[in-house]
């Protein structure tokens, strides 16, 4: 009998599965991502045959040219789920752990066409019309306050403390929210995408919020994101508002944070920024783009579904098939990168915001967040340097994404900007009313884990865990 601790191949455990296909899941794939996508290339070339949790077919698309191909031909490659042949023939019931992320939803990142148009023409329209210099001040003064609540300690874990927090807290006032809530939706936030015990109760809080403030907002109409998604011509009903209300936070919330860890990573420990950034060649918005070549928060986009039979990448897709968008991969094609050590020079013809209709709209509002949040910090802690060895940096890795788990740091202990300064030197938020604390959602109570798991099951969260 064999003693071999080697999983057998019907274990997910492996990375090769039925027919010999890798899998995209499990410990194998987590622990490296973009070898495997590189062994994926070598074997398949830019459009790969993959296998999902289940062992479900995919094809994922490596290449940066097929990549855009099909982001930017809806026609071809749909984004509505409901044409996953899998799904149709019922193989992703309620409890697969792809169906949170995949059964279609009424919102414009699951609709083409007429549909797609309306209802992302209300986010897109209402983004627009925020003043970006109003965003900076805002980045600035929520920076700010992060930044004193750690600096007289000389050391700081900038993921928990900053760039997890940072985001939320400028999208709250964005939205319109008071900005006692910041806070409170933060943690909400987090603990809804991490899927730990308290997870549906943090959903229900995040929508009891949002449903809240869609009704004070019809009500009080004000200067701020809700108020214009609400009087769009798109004409949203309330439901429809709450929907896009909670895909903008949780679009614009871990992703942004991810790229601030990832940019004060890179501008502390890559010799090519820091040497740039004092000889003043290299600006941060530079540094910004090369993170989101190298480090796209999104790694892949699950996904896009086949129209009918067609070719991409020398691969016969059959109708109804799934594709993933490999946004990592595609980053490193080496069609379009042949020697990933040269600098990007602020080059954006990345993959990090995807492409065609479906391209982040929020890119500008992510990117003014991230730059803004980090020359604030760089400015109050010039010699912010790791405590840490970098490759002791921990990572977690799912479907969709490889985000830093922590970034310690450490620096000379400064003193909190004092208080009159703050306030002088940075013009005030313009405040909503305070929701009265007792009228407010309460704050997530713990529920049971296999509770939690069972009712939580939204898109998103899938987008982050991964499990
Ligand atoms: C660095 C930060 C961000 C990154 C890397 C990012 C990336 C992406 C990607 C890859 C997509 C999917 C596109 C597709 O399906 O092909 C997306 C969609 C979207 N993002 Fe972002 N995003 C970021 C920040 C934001 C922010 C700040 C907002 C809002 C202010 C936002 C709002 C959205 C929305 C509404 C969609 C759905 C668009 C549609 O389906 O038409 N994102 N984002």
């Amino acid at each position: 009998m064999s003693t071999s601790p080697t999983p057998p191949p019907g274990c997910p455990a492996h990375g090769v599965g039925p027919e010999g296909l890798r899998r995209l899941y499990g410990p194998e794939a987590e622990a490296d991502p973009m070898g495997l996508y590189e062994k994926l290339r070598a074997e398949h070339g830019q459009v790969a045959p993959v296998l999902l949790q289940g062992d479900l077919p995919a094809w994922l698309v490596l290449g940066h040219r097929e990549n855009l191909d099909v982001a930017r031909t809806p026609s071809r490659f749909s984004r509505d789920s409901r044409r996953w042949r899998d799904m149709r023939e019922g193989r992703v019931g309620p409890e697969h752990p792809l169906t949170p992320v995949a059964a279609w939803q009424p919102v414009c990142n699951f609709v083409d066409g007429a549909d797609h148009e309306r209802l992302r023409a209300a986010v897109t329209d209402s983004i627009n019309r925020f003043d970006r210099r109003g965003i900076r001040r805002y980045v600035t003064r929520f920076a700010n306050q992060l930044i004193d609540e750690f600096a007289g300690a000389g050391q700081a874990d900038l993921v928990s403390r900053f760039a997890e927090h940072l985001p939320m807290l400028v999208m709250t006032q964005l939205l319109g929210m008071p900005e006692s809530y910041g806070p409170r939706l933060v943690e909400a936030a987090r603990d809804m995408i991490k899927g730990t015990e308290t997870a549906v109760a943090s959903n229900e809080f995040v929508m009891q919020t949002l449903q809240q403030l869609v009704e004070r907002k019809r009500a009080t109409p004000g200067h701020d994101f809700t108020t214009w998604l609400l009087e769009h011509r798109s004409a949203l009903t309330d439901d429809e508002a709450i929907q896009h209300l909670r895909v903008v936070l949780i679009a614009a919330f871990e992703t942004t944070a991810n790229l601030i860890a990832n940019t004060v990573l890179m501008v502390v420990t890559d010799r090519r920024f820091r040497a740039s950034l004092s000889g003043g060649h290299m600006t941060l918005p530079d540094a910004l783009e090369q993170v989101l070549w190298d480090e796209p928060p999104f790694t892949t986009i699950l996904g896009r579904w086949a129209t009918g039979d067609t070719e991409l990448g020398g691969q016969r897709i059959k109708e109804g098939d799934m594709l993933l968008l490999g946004l990592a991969a595609g980053n490193v094609d080496p069609e379009i990168r042949p020697d990933l050590t040269q600098p990007v020079h602020g080059n954006r013809s990345h993959l990090a915001f995807s492409g065609g209709p479906h391209e982040c709209p929020g890119q500008d509002v992510g990117r003014a967040i991230a730059d803004t949040g980090i020359d604030t910090l760089l400015a109050r802690l010039p010699d912010i340097q790791l405590a840490v060895a970098e490759p002791d940096i921990p990572y977690r890795s799912s479907l969709m994404s490889r985000h830093m788990v922590e970034l310690p740091v450490r620096f000379t202990p400064k003193p909190s900007m004092p208080a009159q300064t703050a306030s002088s030197e940075l013009p005030a938020p313009r405040r909503s009313e305070p929701l009265p604390e007792a009228a407010g959602p309460r704050p997530p109570a713990a529920v049971p884990a296999a509770e939690a798991k069972r009712r939580s099951g939204t898109w998103w969260r899938r987008w982050f865990s991964g499990h």
